[in-house]
């Protein structure tokens, strides 16, 4: 079955977002599978965002995700990947559909609360890392 890895940001968890996201996939229809509150080392963030080394908000995104704790969760579902990018919305919050998450919770690019895998691929990766 397909999974994806959900990560609410350090921005997320220190709003008190947690539970309102997990509510949204809850809601939807997925299964959580897996949780933990972590604090994500510099190496991992760097791994994680490797598609984005070189670009110049490569450093402040590394300082952003390891500015904190993390929730890390795998979710299961049918189309779970596609269908979770949805509930998320678009990358910048000024650009995200009212409804999804970012469109209804956040507003900077750069503090957008919610991670979601792009792939069911990076999906899989995704969550073996943690
Ligand atoms: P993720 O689910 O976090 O991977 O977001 P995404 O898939 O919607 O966007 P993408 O993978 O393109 O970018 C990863 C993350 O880098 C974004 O969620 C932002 O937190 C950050 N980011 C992307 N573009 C910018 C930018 O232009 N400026 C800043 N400050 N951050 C950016
Ligand atoms: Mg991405």
């Amino acid at each position: 079955v397909e999974e994806t890895y959900i990560m609410v940001k350090p921005d997320g968890v220190q709003r008190g977002l947690v539970g309102e996201i997990i509510s949204r996939f809850e809601k939807k229809g997925f299964k959580l599978t897996g949780l933990k509150l972590f604090q994500c080392p510099k190496d991992l963030a760097e791994e994680h965002y490797k598609d984005h080394k070189g670009k110049p908000f490569f450093p402040k995104l590394i300082g952003y995700i390891t500015s904190g704790p993390v929730v890390c969760m795998a979710w299961e579902g049918i189309g779970v990947v596609a269908s979770a990018r949805k509930l998320i919305g678009a990358t910048n919050p000024l650009n995200a559909e009212p409804g999804t998450l970012r469109g209804d919770l956040a507003v900077q690019t750069g503090r957008n609360i919610v991670h979601g895998s792009d792939s069911p691929e990076n999906g899989k990766r995704e969550i073996g890392k943690i």
